[in-house]
């Protein structure tokens, strides 16, 4: 039995309010026991987030890192850096990362294996875009991404992976995939994984991400293939990210 995880993905949003505001929200009693939270501030947050959850079951996310270790390179930030400051998770290959900063599939997979060498479980982000879908392309497209990180890992590696599908077209765009689009997609994803490992791949946690909110989340999650959400938008607000968390359970 998979444990689902929301994480929350504040992109470059929040304040020291909002930080707060979760911390209070989630101090309340009315969380399924089977889930697991993460939320993503910017990296600046992340130290007054620790100490706002520390009475919560909110766990501390970061939105990214650098591959290296250390060295001059301003302005990044290594998972050394973030385990020390108490992350969990690390979201890895974000399709605004992919695009607006270029990132490549190899640029995620040094980025996978240098979450894992820090002890920082990744959450590797996949989704094809509209004119993929359009083209037929989503499962070609989707596999291609996962299967580029998973090909060098290690089964141990493997199972410290989680993985959020997210089209493109369904990001901050309103438009969320159907339960159905999106179950078809994780089946897919899965039955990859069960080529190199059957036992893993019913372990693997699969997590949507595109326009999930407290009103579609029940009907997304309670899809066989999908363990969790990966939650923009509708994460900026406590209580309504709350409701997501609880219709998780
Ligand atoms: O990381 C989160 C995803 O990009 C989804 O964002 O919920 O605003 O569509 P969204």
């Amino acid at each position: 039995m998979r444990t689902p995880l929301i994480a929350g993905n504040w992109k470059m949003n929040g304040s020291t309010a909002l930080v707060e505001a979760f911390g209070k929200v989630f101090s309340q009693p009315g969380l399924p026991v089977n889930v697991d939270v993460t939320i993503h501030p910017p990296f600046p947050y992340l130290e007054a987030a620790r100490r706002a959850f520390a009475d919560t079951r909110l766990t501390l996310g970061a939105q990214t890192l650098n591959p290296l270790h250390s060295g001059a390179h301003t302005g990044e930030v290594s998972g050394g850096m973030l385990k020390e400051l108490g992350v969990e998770y690390v979201l890895i290959g974000h399709s605004e990362r992919r695009k607006l900063y270029r990132e490549s599939d190899d640029h995620v997979c040094d980025r996978v294996l240098a979450a894992l060498s820090a002890g920082i479980k990744p959450i590797l982000c996949v989704g094809e875009t509209l004119e993929e879908r359009d083209a037929g392309r989503t499962m070609e497209v989707v596999l291609q991404q996962v299967g580029h990180v998973m090909a060098p890992l290690e089964p141990a590696q493997r199972a410290r992976l989680a993985i959020a599908y997210e089209p493109v077209w369904a990001i901050g765009t309103g438009r969320t995939a159907t339960p159905e689009q999106a179950q078809e997609v994780m089946a897919g994803i899965r039955h990859y994984q069960a080529g190199y490992d059957e036992e893993l791949a019913q372990q693997l946690r699969l997590l949507y991400g595109g326009s999930m909110n407290a009103k579609n989340a029940a009907e997304l999650l309670a899809q066989p293939d999908i363990d969790g959400g990966l939650v923009g938008g509708a994460s900026l607000k406590a209580e309504d990210f709350y409701a997501i968390c609880q219709s998780a359970g």
